[in-house]
């Protein structure tokens, strides 16, 4: 079995170890496009010893971003001011991946220190749409989507793909987590739709498989391809880990690299037994039915609990979110720690911890 700071390959990349920052968003954006404080926070990041940063959600379409102050991937000057950041993190020899994302009946917020939710059209709010026109707690009603429009959206995933290859992404990941558009379809307490995009396993799922098609189709052969699943809903007659089992084989199919195993956000009260690595399990489950890669996240905080996780084989990729918005460098702190060989950029290194021993 590797050990965490062991390299990993997906499709044409090798990545320096398998300690990834989770997507994280940061509602710093204006108008979609990032700005200083994404170069600040990611390059604290990329100086870390992470062996990807997966940059946060990221919206396909203007009304696809969670809030107005969310990422985009619609025009060249979004992508104009990735360049620079994606340089950056290749700069220190960190892998960059983006999440594309709709957050569909979830979208047109506030930021969320802010003193209200929703967002008006004069604060640069809009019309939410989703699988079906269900409300999720104390947001906005949305319109449900046309097949036209789904059609339309299918596309707009595979064009912002090809923008994140030509802004220097080594991957994409696909946001079909967190209770977000492709999970609303996903799930059938928020997709009642009659027609060929609801109903079965076969309808529900067909809006994530034409996604996927469209952006393996517009970037290169063997730019990997990751997916972040909620592998459960959490929620009597919800989506469930049977499903994403059979969903992981499809996606394998189709040619995604990894499954970045998540869960939760369609049912907003759901009782979930939060505790260190309490996803992994389904993790583990779909890597050994699946045999596809797979990436594990959630309350995995100690250099020691990663290691476990990926020397016991129950994920190939630990990926960590809160712990290293305490500290960019944890993955450093991680590899002194368990007396991995890493290598501290130079401007650092006098912060490298003494030898205890
Ligand atoms: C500030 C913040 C923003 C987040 N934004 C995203 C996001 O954009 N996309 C996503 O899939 N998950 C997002 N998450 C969830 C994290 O990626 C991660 O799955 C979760 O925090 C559990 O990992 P942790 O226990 O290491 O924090 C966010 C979490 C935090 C704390």
């Amino acid at each position: 079995m590797p050990n965490l700071f062991d390299p990993i390959t997906l499709g044409n990349v090798t990545f320096a170890n398998r300690l990834w920052i989770s997507p994280m968003c940061q509602y710093q954006a204006v108008n979609g496009v990032v700005g200083e404080w994404h170069h600040a926070h990611i390059g604290a990041l990329a100086t870390g010893g992470a062996g990807a940063i997966v940059m946060e959600a990221t919206g396909v379409v203007p009304e696809g971003r969670i809030s107005i102050a969310c990422p985009g991937l619609w025009n060249q000057e979004q992508v104009e001011a990735l360049k620079p950041i994606v340089a950056f993190a290749h700069s220190q020899g960190v892998k960059m991946g983006i999440q594309l994302a709709h957050a569909g009946r979830k979208a047109s917020t506030m930021q969320p220190w802010a003193d209200h939710k929703i967002a008006t059209e004069e604060e640069g709010g809009w019309e939410a749409v989703s699988a079906s026109p269900l409300t999720f707690h104390g947001l906005s009603q949305p319109r449900e989507l046309t097949v036209d429009e789904i059609g339309e959206l299918v596309a707009a995933f595979g064009q912002a793909a090809a923008r994140a290859v030509s802004a220097g992404f080594d991957f994409v990941e696909l946001h079909a987590a967190h209770g977000y558009l492709m999970h609303q379809f996903l799930s059938p307490l928020s997709n009642l739709r009659s027609d060929s995009y609801g109903g079965d396993f076969a309808g529900r799922t067909r809006f994530i498989k034409e996604v996927v098609g469209s952006i393996r189709a517009n970037v290169p052969a063997g730019f990997p391809l990751t997916v972040r699943i909620s592998a459960t809903d959490w929620a009597e007659n919800g989506w469930d880990i049977e499903q994403s089992v059979a969903l992981a084989k499809e996606l394998k199919a189709l040619g995604v690299d990894l499954i970045d195993v998540s869960s939760g956000g369609t049912v907003h009260d759901a009782k979930i037994p939060i505790g260190p690595a309490y996803q992994t399990p389904f993790a583990e489950r779909i890597k050994n039915e699946v045999g596809i890669a797979v990436s594990t996240v959630g309350y995995i905080e100690t250099p020691q609990l990663a290691q476990s996780i990926v020397a016991e084989g129950k994920a190939d990729v630990v990926m960590i979110a809160r712990a290293a918005l305490r500290n960019p460098r944890f993955p450093l702190l991680a590899a002194t720690e368990l007396e991995a060989n890493v290598t501290w950029p130079k401007p650092i290194a006098l912060g490298k911890p003494r030898p205890t021993k």
